[in-house]
């Protein structure tokens, strides 16, 4: 039949088709709009009614084998596509490869952790307590009454009264005594969030405190200074030397202040400490008020305590003159700490 001339044709074309383009336009002559498999169905209608049937059923067979062919045709073009890309491209395996960012352990995390760890291997207990405290664990059950200066407006955070933020760990000491129910001996240590109304190159309004307490038969500056040079040789390395100074806390008595053989100079004396020394904390015999505050008899134990601020002594450790970067969430300062081995 003349019809299958061109069709035949046009399955040729189609096998023979070298690209996914030529295929498309033998799509257009052929099955398109304007092509030629329309102008064949258009030519029905012209036909008389019993040849029409017979020549619609070969032209839609025609139309399916080429629908067909094409189809079969692209797959075809596209799987040979697919393995000369395979075949072309090559993977590199001696390219160095993406190196994962890896995040480092915060300087305030590495010296709390070691500040910890220095604790425990001590015997101590570490535990916590409330960020939120009320104005009797903080200030009264400590010594500190109501014409306190520490109690001024403008150097603490009240919330809703009773409750401030804590200005200092020391209410931990009430607390851990009260806890305790009259325990011997009782050697506990806190690590912890403080505030206060400071802010500048060298304070913020919330900083960290370490604070140590032990009650005890026969507690006294001995132990106090026994315990405290082995914790800042620990920290700061076996070479330190450290000194008692005399000073005034109300939960303490006698009180004193220690400083430590300058880091930076070791107690040669330089820019920073001028005189060789350098004040890290405060510490002294617990006050028998605030033993008696914590439910122990002053005529029976005594006891000791320390506390120094966890900012300052990351400070000192690593040389900062500031204390704000540690907060400010700079990853190119903070990655300046990737090397600390804790
Ligand atoms: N609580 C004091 C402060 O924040 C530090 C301190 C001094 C803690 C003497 C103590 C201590 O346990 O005995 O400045």
């Amino acid at each position: 039949m003349e019809a299958d001339d061109w069709a035949r044709a046009a399955l040729r074309d189609i096998e023979a088709a070298a690209t996914l383009a030529a295929c498309e336009s033998l799509r257009v002559q052929y099955l398109g709009k304007q092509g030629r498999m329309t102008a064949e169905l258009r030519g029905l209608a012209r036909l008389p009614a019993d040849e029409r049937r017979a020549r619609g059923f070969v032209l839609n067979g025609v139309k399916a084998q080429l629908e067909a062919a094409l189809a079969h045709r692209r797959e075809e073009l596209a799987r040979g596509e697919h393995e000369r890309r395979l075949a072309a491209e090559r993977l590199d395996m001696t390219l160095p490869g993406v190196e994962p960012q890896w995040g480092t352990l915060h300087p305030i995390t590495q010296v709390r952790r070691r500040l910890a760890d220095v604790m425990l291997r001590l015997g101590f207990t570490l535990r916590s307590a409330p960020e939120v405290e009320t104005e009797w664990y903080n200030f009264d059950a400590l010594n500190m009454p109501a014409d306190h200066p520490a109690r001024e407006m403008h150097d603490t955070f009240y919330v809703d009264p009773p409750y401030v933020l804590r200005t200092h760990t020391s209410p931990f000491q009430i607390r851990a005594m009260r806890e305790a129910g009259g325990e011997l001996p009782l050697r506990v240590a806190t690590l912890g969030f403080t505030y206060r109304r400071d802010d500048d190159a060298t304070h913020v309004p919330q900083f960290m405190q370490m604070e140590g307490l032990v009650v005890d038969r026969g507690i006294g500056l001995p132990d106090l200074k026994g315990v405290v040079l082995a914790v800042v040789r620990d920290v700061f390395g076996p070479a330190e030397r450290i000194r008692l100074r005399p000073s005034f806390f109300p939960f303490t008595e006698p009180s004193a202040e220690v400083d430590m053989s300058c880091p930076l100079c070791l107690g040669a004396g330089c820019r920073v400490c001028h005189t060789g020394w350098i004040e890290v904390l405060g510490s002294g015999l617990v006050h028998p008020r605030v033993l008696e505050a914590g439910g122990y008899d002053p005529n029976d134990v005594s006891g000791f305590a320390f506390g120094w601020g966890v900012e300052r002594v990351a400070m000192l450790l690593y040389g900062l003159k500031e204390l704000r970067p540690l907060y400010q969430s700079d990853v190119r300062f903070l990655r300046a700490f990737d090397s600390w081995d804790v």
